[in-house]
């Protein structure tokens, strides 16, 4: 038995691959680096769907038609949004989708990014923005947030890290979304069973903790001790550790790279880069032998920080970019057409003898 399933294989898959060994990301047999930055978001996805969803020929089309459609669905829920943090209020409206949409595969992606921003502004008690379907689909999901224009570098620094979470293997969410497609609950009953695995601190939650943290350092003077006296604690260091990779996630260095071509950033990088290399010291220290390396959320919260989105805003964002890949792996995982049951072994007490 593996009780966390680390070695099992569930699936196989034409869509990603992750070389934990040599801390490389493949995506439909591109490098990730390929991709992330150089491909809009709109175009990787209609790769990744390509030979699984009919019709992608012109994505930025169907996106744009996709969120305006998904407005309409979602905008009169707006006020049940009250009192709700950004991740629940984004689950609170993907569940208002109806199954019955011509075409769930591009209203998941389109409702993705219009349900993030409706629910990032309603937990502030702003109403939503429209979508502008001729804009592409980063800038508008920043404007969205923002109600205002968006210049093409942040516009730029949220197309590259929708790209680079878009798929990414087994991970917890998408095998998740797999198991609901498995039984033929619908493409959006996959979504939104994705994102309530994508929510947890372990998983998708954890960017917001990382600022938390970087906060709560203040000074690179104070890192040494503040992280040492959370591992004393027992605490795990967010943005830290990977089941997958044993060296550094090759995600971390292309989302950096991103936050460092935002102008006026770079004291922000100086410091967290410092914090990266305390905590990488102290995980040594505490773990020895662990190979616990940086994971893609620590440089994520830089990034989607200097986007100007709040921090309670980033994990919406993570289901933004990974919706794309849990359509994929959902339509995937109904072309195999058996459901995932698994067994547990019952170590309970048995009813007792008749006598
Ligand atoms: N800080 C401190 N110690 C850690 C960390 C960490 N971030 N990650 C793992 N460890 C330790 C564990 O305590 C364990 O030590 P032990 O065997 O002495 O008890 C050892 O390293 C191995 O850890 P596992 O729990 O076996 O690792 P697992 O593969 O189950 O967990 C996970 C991976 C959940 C990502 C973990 O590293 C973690 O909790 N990281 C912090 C949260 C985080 O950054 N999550 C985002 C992950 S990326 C993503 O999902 C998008």
């Amino acid at each position: 038995m593996s009780i966390g399933l680390d070695d099992v294989i569930a699936a196989e898959t034409i869509l990603s691959h992750v070389d934990g060994e040599a801390g490389r990301l493949i995506i439909r047999g591109h490098d990730l680096e390929e991709l992330a930055g150089r491909m809009s978001f709109e175009d990787t996805t209609a790769m990744l769907w390509d030979g699984l969803v009919p019709d992608v020929s012109d994505p930025g089309a169907l996106f744009g038609e996709a969120r305006e459609r998904a407005f309409r669905y979602l905008s009169p829920l707006a006020r049940s949004l009250s009192g709700l943090s950004p991740v629940e209020g984004m689950r609170l409206l993907l569940s208002a989708l109806p199954d019955s949409d011509e075409d769930p595969a591009s209203l998941a992606v389109g409702a993705s990014a219009v349900a993030a921003a409706m629910a990032i502004r309603g937990a502030k008690g702003l109403g939503p923005v429209e979508p502008d379907a001729s804009a592409g689909h980063a800038a508008d999901l920043l404007r969205m947030i923002k109600d205002a224009p968006v210049d093409e570098a942040r516009a730029m620094g949220l197309d590259t890290y929708l790209v680079t979470v878009i798929d990414h293997g087994l991970n917890a969410s998408t095998f998740t979304a797999r198991v609901v497609a498995s039984t033929e609950a619908g493409l959006l009953s996959s979504v939104v069973a994705g994102l309530c695995a994508l929510k947890g601190p372990l998983h998708g939650g954890a960017p917001g903790p990382v600022l938390d943290m970087l906060d709560a350092i203040g000074t690179i003077g104070n890192a040494d001790s503040w992280l040492d006296d959370a591992m004393a604690r027992g605490e795990r260091l967010m943005g830290f550790g990977h089941r997958i990779y044993r060296v550094r996630d090759p995600r971390a260095d292309v989302l950096k790279a991103a936050a460092a071509r935002l102008k006026g950033n770079n004291n922000r990088i100086a410091f967290a880069e410092a914090v990266e290399q305390t905590a990488l010291n102290v995980l040594q220290r505490r773990k020895p032998g662990r190979r616990l390396d940086t994971n893609v959320e620590f440089y994520t919260a830089i990034l989607l920080d200097a986007l100007g989105v709040p921090r309670e805003g980033f994990t919406p964002l993570f289901a933004a970019g990974r919706t794309a890949g849990w359509v994929a792996h959902a339509l995937e995982q109904e072309s195999v057409g058996r459901i995932i049951r698994p067994q547990s072994r019952y170590v309970g007490p048995w009813p007792a003898q008749a006598a």
